[in-house]
């Protein structure tokens, strides 16, 4: 069976890998091709996952960097279109929500390749986010619908998904977090920056609504400035927000709170095991701050993810200094109380490091010939389109 697995941004990379690790286990089974759209480029934002991960090289590059949505999109398609006619895959798999995801979807489905998306089913209901235009149709297109949760599988039934074309896997990022963790761990990082562990703030920003404007991002940046005077807050910040921020403003900010550069994987888990709360507007690490049983406060007024609530840590906070300083304390206190005998954390269902198994399991099941060495039952019913 010819896989071919696309890879574009940075929240790819460790949804990716473990499904690539898993059919690398079966080389009678799968051959795989491993293309990288460059949607991101820097070494930071790319390149060090690879190396963390231990992920193969991208076996081509379709280098198509920065742009506006629709050029970025655009982009994608033109270059990606000649690898996949040439290539002739029996199946793609893509990832998450980023504009590649999309892209090749398309491509593929007017080149009558299946195509298998990994995390299907996420809804935040905002349309304001690029992502959620991306998530509905990405579903819409692809054959298999491979979901993290629950809760995926009832929107996509809800949208009138055929039941057949929904399997209900599990958190794949969670396989990586969990193959990673003692990795990451060992790393010295902590103590580098001079953090105590449950003793700090960590910061991620980047989606548009919180970063592109100056006045919003001047509020939550006012919020990190308060909790600044009386905690460590460190701060790994996106390009994106490095741009729209400027140098005069992280300059000054950077004499209250640690700003850094993008981390790679294994420092920034490394950061945010030890964190006494963490303060994001990512979809990932709502669900890695659930998974470690770190408090969670994400700076937005929807999630797609709402599992990280229901059975998480994770908790929705307002864009407001006020909003954002009083959660955060608040978050620390309780953190500091479960270290010291809490309910302990919960974690959702199959987010067991197993995800990347069980995906491999439904796609083997579909070779034409499939006798199964696959951990997941074959599903008997699957009419998938093109197989
Ligand atoms: C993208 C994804 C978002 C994901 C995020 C993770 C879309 C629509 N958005 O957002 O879902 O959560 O990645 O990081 O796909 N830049 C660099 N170096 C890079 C990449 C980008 O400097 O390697 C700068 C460029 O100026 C670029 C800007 O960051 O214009 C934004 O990059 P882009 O890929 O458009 O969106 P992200 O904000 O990274």
């Amino acid at each position: 069976m010819r896989i071919l697995h696309v890879v574009g941004a940075r929240p790819n990379f460790m949804k990716t890998a473990p499904v690539m690790a898993e059919m690398a286990r079966h080389p009678d089974r799968f051959e795989q091709l491993l293309v990288h759209t460059g949607q991101h480029y820097d070494y930071e934002m790319s390149e060090v996952f690879f190396r963390d991960l231990q992920m193969p090289r991208p076996d081509r590059f379709l280098e198509v960097g920065s742009g506006s949505h629709a050029e970025q999109t655009a982009r994608v398609m033109v270059a990606f279109e000649p690898v996949v006619r040439e290539w002739r895959p029996d199946w793609a798999v893509v990832v998450g929500d980023v504009n590649s995801t999309p892209a090749c979807t398309l491509v593929c489905a007017k080149l009558g390749v299946p195509v298998a998306h990994v995390e299907a089913g996420l809804r935040s209901r905002d349309r304001t986010m690029p992502e959620e235009i991306n998530r509905l149709v990405t579903d819409q297109l692809a054959d298999l619908l491979l979901t993290p949760s629950r809760d995926a599988d009832e929107n996509l039934l809800r949208e009138g998904v055929a039941p057949a074309k929904i399997r209900f896997v599990g958190n794949v990022m969670i396989d990586t977090l969990v193959a990673n963790l003692a990795k990451a761990k060992a790393r010295p990082i902590v103590a580098e920056l001079g953090l105590n562990p449950g003793d700090y703030v960590l910061v991620t920003l980047h989606r548009p609504a919180n970063v592109d404007d100056a006045g919003d991002l001047h509020e939550v940046l006012e919020a990190l400035r308060a909790l600044g005077e009386r905690l460590p807050v460190v701060f790994p910040v996106h390009p994106r927000t490095r741009q729209s921020m400027g140098d005069a403003t992280a300059a000054e900010l950077s004499a209250r709170i640690k700003l850094l550069d993008p981390l790679g994987y294994l420092d920034f888990i490394a950061l945010l095991d030890a964190a006494g709360v963490v303060i994001t507007d990512s979809g990932g690490l709502q669900e890695e701050s659930t998974y470690l049983g770190v408090p969670c406060l994400t700076v937005r007024p929807n999630t797609e993810r709402p599992v990280t609530i229901t059975e998480g840590t994770n908790r929705l906070v307002a864009r407001s200094r006020e909003a954002i300083v009083a959660a955060a304390r608040e978050a620390m206190k309780e953190a500091a109380r479960e270290a010291g005998g809490g309910p302990g954390r919960r974690v959702p269902e199959l987010w067991d490091g197993h995800a990347a198994e069980r995906i491999v399991g439904v796609l083997a099941a579909l070779m034409p010939d499939h006798r199964s060495a696959s951990t997941t039952q074959a599903p008997a019913t699957m009419r998938v389109r093109n197989v």
